[in-house]
Formats: structure tokens, sequence, C-alpha cells
């Protein structure tokens, strides 16, 4: 058992440190502080954030410190981990709208140490490996916040991929899409392809947090941390990671733990 005793979390069985939090804006500013001394320590490194509903605390807890003066995060790279093929920062239903929306205007984040996924370019499949390249000429991933779909994708590794794998195209579950298309008005039709920074690529970040909220994640959190490692749930491979790995969650998240 891995002990952790942090302030306000509790200790948990599952092979990596599970912090849990009384509630989400806790969550989000815990998880806000972990990057925010990451930015710190380690400037010119490369990052990835998840995009999401669970991650929109943190988001607003790191943009209230930039504009603060307080944290300056021009001295990462920072990666988008995922977003729809074809769809573009113009595409108002594309993850990097999102993005953009909920953190690169807000904090005035448009340098060239932001990096978006190619998921425009006429041969995606190379833009993809280009991508991959960029990530590994800055070293790899530093800090990797993840996010756990309902399926258990990491990213949009979806259920099936393995864990070795690069950045590339994918194609996406109808589960994914109908979650996707929740985080926009009128709930558009999400397209059957994506592009995701691997799994591969993201297991090997020298951290890794799996940032998790809410009672509907809490069956695939506890299949993720203590059922079979299975590339049915692609964040069972997290697992993998060892110590590098922490899950914070909120108590409602964490609630089926054992
Ligand atoms: P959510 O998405 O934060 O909207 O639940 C998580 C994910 O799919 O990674």
């Amino acid at each position: 058992m891995v002990q952790y005793d942090g302030r306000d979390s509790a200790v948990r069985e599952a092979g990596i440190p599970v912090k849990v939090f009384d509630d989400y804006e806790t969550l989000s500013r815990e998880v806000a502080g972990m990057v925010d001394r990451v930015v710190r320590e380690n400037p010119g490194v490369a990052i990835t954030l998840p995009t999401g509903e669970t991650p929109r605390g943190m988001y607003n807890e790191l943009v209230q410190r930039i504009n603060a003066g307080d944290l300056d995060f021009s001295t990462v790279h920072f990666f988008c981990l995922d977003d729809y093929l074809g769809a573009s920062i113009d595409d108002p239903t594309s993850l990097t709208a999102w993005l953009n929306e909920v953190f690169l205007t807000p904090a005035n984040l448009h340098g060239d140490h932001v990096h978006f996924v190619p998921t425009t370019s006429p041969d995606p499949d190379a833009a993809a490996i280009a991508y991959e390249a960029e990530i590994q000429a800055l070293g790899g991933f530093r800090l990797a916040v993840l996010g756990l779909g309902p399926n258990g994708h990491i990213g949009f590794n979806e259920p099936g991929s393995s864990p070795d794998a690069r950045t590339r195209v994918v194609h996406l579950t109808d589960e994914s899409r109908t979650q996707n298309a929740q985080y926009y008005e009128g709930t558009p039709t999400i397209p059957d392809q994506a592009m995701t920074i691997g799994l591969g690529t993201l297991l090997e970040a020298g951290e890794i947090v799996l940032l998790v909220s809410g009672a509907s994640k809490a069956e695939i959190l506890k299949a993720s941390l203590e059922g079979p490692m299975t590339p049915d749930v692609p964040g069972s491979f997290l697992r993998l990671a060892g110590d590098r790995v922490t899950v914070m969650a909120d108590r409602e998240a964490a609630s089926a733990l054992s």
C-alpha cells in the first residue's frame, strides 16, 4: 500500500497514491497548485493539460494566478492533448476552441510555446508523427495532467489502445462522441476521428496527475485502479507509471475505491 499523509487527503489502496479532496473547488485549487509548482521549478519544459468539464476549475485557478502576475506560464511549452480530426481553433466545437476560450485567451497565452494538435494537416498521419517529435525534442513531458473518460479513455486513447501507443489518428467510440457533444450548446455531432497524444508518450511523463471528479466517474476510476490492467480500460495502464503518477480526486469520484 502507498501511504499519503497530505493535509486534506486520505490514503487509498491502489498501488499508486490517491489524494482525495473534500470538494471540487479544493481539488481544482490543489491541481492548479501542482501545475504552478512544476512550471515554476522547470522553465522550458513541456507539459500537457486536459480539456473537459473536470479541469475547468483548475484552469480558472491558473488564469487567476497568471493574471495576478503570480505565475509566468510563458516559460513552459504547453501541448494540447487531443482534438477532432479536421477541427481547428476557429471551429467552435473543437477542443482547441474550448481551450482557447477557457484558458489561452483569458490567460493571454498565444506565443509559439503553445503547441496545437495538427488536426487540419493535409497529411494527418505524418503530422501526428511530427507532433510527437516536437514533444520528444523537448525531452518528453515533465508533467501530464490527464482526465479519465467514462469509458476509461486517457486523452483520446480509447479502449483497445496499447500502453506503447504514440501520437496518432484514432477512431472515437460513440460513447466519447456523446460525452463530448455535451460540452457545447445544441449538442453538435462530433467527428468520428481524432488525433491524440499517445498513451505511451503520456506514460513517460516525469509526473502524471489523473484528475477525476464526480460520482459518475467512481466506477471507471475503480476499474482503472483496482481492476485488471487491460486495453479495455486505458486508465488501468497508468499503473505502469508507478510512483510518477498520482490520482487527485474528489470524494464522490473516489467513493467506490476499496
Ligand atoms: P470530463 O472528460 O472531464 O468532461 O469528464 C474527461 C475526459 O474525457 O478525459
